[in-house]
C-alpha cells in the first residue's frame, strides 16, 4: 500500500507537536484526521493549510479522556474512511505542582488526559487496523525518565505511557502493528510558552546540539516511526531531546 492511501489519525493536532506532525504525515501523502478538543478554528487552519499544500485532511471533535466521545470519534472516522494506518496520540496536557500541593483532583486531570487517553485511543482504534497492521506512536517526555521538581505527576503519567507502550505492542504484534514512543524534551508549543526566556537558555546550553526542539523537531521522529523505514522497531520509547537526558 502506498502512502498515498494511509490514512492517519491525530489527537491533540490542532496545535503543537500533533499539528506540525499531521502536516508531515500529509506532506508524505497520508490522509490526516486531526483531532482536537476545544479549539475548533486552530483545527480548522490546520486542515485548510494541509489542502491548501495539496493535501488531505479533516477535522474531529473528541474529549480523548472520555471513553464515550472516543469510541464515538472511533466510530466517525470508521464510517469516514474505513480504516485506519497511523494513530499518534498526542494529545496531553502539562501541570507542574509541588508536593504540598498535589491533590486527587489534579493526579486525575493528568493521568485522564495524559494516560488514560492512550488507552482509550488504542482500544477504540485497534479495530480499525487492516491485515496488513501499521503504527501507532504515543506522545511520551524526557521527564518520565528524569523527573525534575514539581513535575512528579506529570513524569508518572508519561512514565506509565511508556509501560502502556510495551504492553500494547506485544498485545497488537501479531497484528503488525507497531507500537512506539517518542519523548521529547522542552519543544517550543504552547505548553512550553511560559517558560521564562533565561531558563530556555540555560535548558538549551545543557543539550550538546545547544538549542531546543522545535515541534517538526518532534514530528520528524513520529513520521520515521509511522513509517516502514523502522518496521523492526516496536514496543520502544525513542528519546527525542537533543541529546539532553542523562
Ligand atoms: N511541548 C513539550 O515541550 C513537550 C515535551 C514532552 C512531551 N510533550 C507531550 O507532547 C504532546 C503534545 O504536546 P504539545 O506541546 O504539542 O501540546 P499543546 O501545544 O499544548 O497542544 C495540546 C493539544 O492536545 C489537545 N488536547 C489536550 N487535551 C485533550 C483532550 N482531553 N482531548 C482531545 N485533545 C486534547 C489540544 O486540543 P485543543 O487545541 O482543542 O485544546 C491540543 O491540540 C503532549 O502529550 C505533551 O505532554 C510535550
Amino acid at each position: 500500500m502506498t502512502a498515498a492511501q494511509k490514512i492517519a489519525v491525530i489527537t491533540g493536532a490542532s496545535r503543537g507537536i500533533g499539528k506540525a506532525t499531521a502536516q508531515a504525515l500529509a506532506a508524505r501523502g497520508h490522509q490526516v484526521a486531526i483531532v482536537f478538543k476545544q479549539q475548533r478554528a486552530a483545527a480548522d487552519a490546520v486542515v485548510a493549510e494541509i489542502i491548501a499544500a495539496g493535501g488531505h485532511a479533516e477535522a474531529f471533535q473528541a474529549d480523548v479522556a472520555d471513553a464515550g466521545s472516543v469510541d464515538a470519534l472511533a466510530h466517525a472516522i470508521a464510517r469516514r474512511y474505513g480504516h485506519i494506518d497511523v494513530l499518534v496520540n498526542s494529545a496531553g496536557v502539562y501541570g507542574a505542582r509541588p508536593l504540598a500541593e498535589l491533590d486527587p483532583a489534579f493526579f486525575t486531570e493528568q493521568f485522564h488526559n495524559n494516560t488514560l487517553s492512550v488507552l482509550l485511543t488504542t482500544r477504540a482504534f485497534a479495530p480499525l487496523f487492516g491485515a496488513a497492521g501499521g503504527s501507532i506512536v504515543n506522545l511520551s517526555s524526557n521527564l518520565a525518565r528524569a523527573p525534575q521538581a514539581e513535575t512528579a505527576v506529570y513524569s508518572a503519567s508519561k512514565a506509565a505511557v511508556d509501560a502502556l507502550t510495551r504492553g500494547f505492542a506485544i498485545e497488537l504484534g501479531p497484528r503488525q502493528i507497531r507500537v512506539n514512543a517518542v519523548a521529547p524534551f522542552i519543544t517550543r508549543t504552547d505548553m512550553t510558552a511560559g517558560i521564562p526566556d533565561e531558563l530556555r537558555q540555560q535548558f538549551a546550553a545543557q543539550t550538546p546540539l545547544g538549542r531546543l526542539a522545535e515541534p517538526q523537531d518532534i514530528a520528524r521522529a513520529i513520521v520515521a516511526l509511522a513509517s516502514d523505514d523502522l518496521a523492526w522497531v516496536t514496543g520502544r520509547t525513542l528519546l527525542t531531546d537533543g541529546g539532553f537526558t542523562d
